[in-house]
């Protein structure tokens, strides 16, 4: 079964109004921070935030490169990235209407999940110039003790995800599009699940479904994710990989 572009566009829509209250991690100044940091900016340096939503971690660059460019296929998103950006592209991550080498630096931050892959990556290491920084940020499972419950909850949270990540899986895909210095780093959001799973795109039954899962979790999901039960509130740990990497000089 594949997604297809218009289903992304019509869930993210759906999303946009409510979208930077959607999750803890949307307005999470030190993931934005880290994200910021591992890029290296400099003050002459073209960033591009790929699927850059409604700008949050274009926002973070602010002061810190020469020029910031966010390409998105959800107009209702994307317009409200526009003030802290000079440039809005309305186009698809894995056919990205830029020259070769036109940015220092490539970030993306929960948007691989609903691309063609390796395709985007590919397009993302095409876009850099040689010595640009890759930085790609998704909520991963910890391990393959709670994939199977975590990549569900993933999938009732949202119908138009593609992809489901492993630590080592986003790594692996950078390394094989050419990149060089592959790294991981983990960064760990709290979120309240009813808040989260409040995305202004999902039934109730969705939402049922998902408190379901954590209700009926293994022992092994409910210590990996930290899960607090009780009170009405639902919490889990969610696991973030920040993957860095650098397109090395001479590479085509
Ligand atoms: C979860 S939001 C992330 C927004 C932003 N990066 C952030 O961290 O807040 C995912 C975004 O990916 C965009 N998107 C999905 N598939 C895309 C594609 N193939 N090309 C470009 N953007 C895409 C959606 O329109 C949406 O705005």
């Amino acid at each position: 079964l594949t997604v297809g572009t218009d289903e992304v566009v019509r869930h993210f829509t759906a999303r946009a109004a409510k979208y930077d209250t959607s999750s803890a991690w949307c307005g999470d100044a030190g993931l934005v921070n880290a994200i910021v940091d591992l890029a290296s900016p400099g003050p002459a340096d073209r960033l591009l935030d790929v699927a850059c939503g409604t700008g949050l971690v274009s926002k973070g660059f602010a002061g810190r490169v020469g020029r910031r460019v966010g390409l998105d296929i959800t107009e209702a998103m994307a317009g409200q990235a526009a003030a802290h950006l000079d440039e809005l592209v309305i186009a698809p991550a894995e056919r990205m209407p830029f020259p070769d080498e036109s940015f220092e630096i490539v970030v993306s931050r929960q948007g691989i999940q609903f691309m063609d892959l390796p395709a985007a990556i590919e397009e993302m290491f095409r876009v850099l110039a040689p010595g640009g920084r890759l930085v790609l940020v998704n909520l991963c499972a910890y391990g393959p003790h709670d994939s199977a419950e975590y990549f569900e909850i993933l999938r009732l949270r949202n119908p138009v995800r593609r992809h489901f990540f492993l630590p080592g899986d986003v790594e692996n895909m950078a390394r094989t599009a050419g990149f060089r210095h592959v790294a991981g780093h983990r960064y760990v959001s709290i979120e309240d699940v009813d808040a989260w799973s409040d995305n202004g795109a999902i039934s109730g039954d969705r939402r049922e479904a998902i408190r379901n899962v954590y209700r009926s979790a293994s022992a092994e999901f409910l210590n990996l994710h930290s899960v607090e039960m009780g009170e009405g509130r639902l919490v889990d740990h969610m696991l973030f990989i920040a993957v860095s990497a650098i397109k090395p000089d001479g590479a085509r």
